[in-house]
């Protein structure tokens, strides 16, 4: 689905990441790592925001590195930032069709499946997203990028000030999507013992670069944690 190789990327001549390698195939894989250790870094450059400077980005056998991000996301790749995810100052339905501009089925169908998923939203139509709660605009931001029918989604910390219960609430919903939609999920995550919990992959960035990576069964919290310390 997504394959990674050698991936070099940064800010201008700055370098973040370096000799980055990930495969994701339809399963949940968590990029972890302190703050600062490049996991928005790579999930801009999967998106197509930042150009990496060295390495390959295929989706499904396809470069899609060098291509500008709308390609990106219309070659299938759904993107949810840190932060912004929504358009504040429009209503939850229309930041919803703004996703539907992309993808082949019926928007009506698509928004259906969008509210099974988060009926919470149902009511809130009209209400503006900026005026949403944090886990309300989390579910919008999240929801517009399915709009899009992705098959890989990037997800960049969704649960970064949640409480614990809208947490997990969010978690097993990602969880289902991944299972039911067949999404590839990349999932930029801070806490540690959850997510080993709950991904089949991590992936422990430390300064830029890949300190650990395996499945939750191969690897250690002690391990994991070694990388929050460098
Ligand atoms: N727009 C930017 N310009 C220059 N450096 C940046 C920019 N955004 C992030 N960085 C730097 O890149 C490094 C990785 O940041 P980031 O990818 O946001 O880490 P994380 O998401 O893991 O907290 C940090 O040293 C940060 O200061
Ligand atoms: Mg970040």
């Amino acid at each position: 689905m997504l394959d990674v190789r050698g991936i070099r990327s940064g800010y201008g001549e700055v370098t973040i990441l370096q000799d980055i390698d990930l495969s994701v195939d339809r399963e949940i894989y968590a990029v972890l790592g302190a703050n600062g250790a490049g996991k928005s870094t790579l999930l801009k450059t999967l998106a197509g925001l930042i150009r990496p400077t060295a390495g390959e980005i295929r989706v499904q056998g396809e470069r899609i590195d060098g291509r500008t991000a709308y390609d990106i996301a219309a070659m299938g790749v759904g993107y949810v930032p840190q932060e912004h995810g929504v358009f504040p100052d429009l209503t939850v339905a229309e930041n919803l069709s703004i996703g539907g501009l992309l993808g082949a089925r019926s928007k009506a169908d698509r928004l259906d499946e969008v509210f099974s998923l988060f009926p919470d939203l149902k009511d809130r139509l009209d209400q503006k997203a900026g005026s949403l709660s944090g886990g309300e605009g989390q579910m919008v931001a999240i929801g517009r990028a399915l709009m899009q029918e992705p098959s890989v989604l990037l997800l960049d910390e969704p649960t970064a000030g949640l409480s614990p219960r809208y947490t997990d609430l969010l978690f097993r919903r990602i969880a289902e999507i991944s299972r039911e939609k067949n999404v590839s999920v990349v999932l930029a995550e801070q806490n540690a013992v959850s997510t080993l919990a709950f991904a089949s992959n991590v992936h422990v960035l430390s300064l830029g670069i890949t300190h650990l990576l395996g499945s939750p069964k191969e690897v250690t919290i002690d391990q994991v944690r070694e990388g929050y310390h460098i």
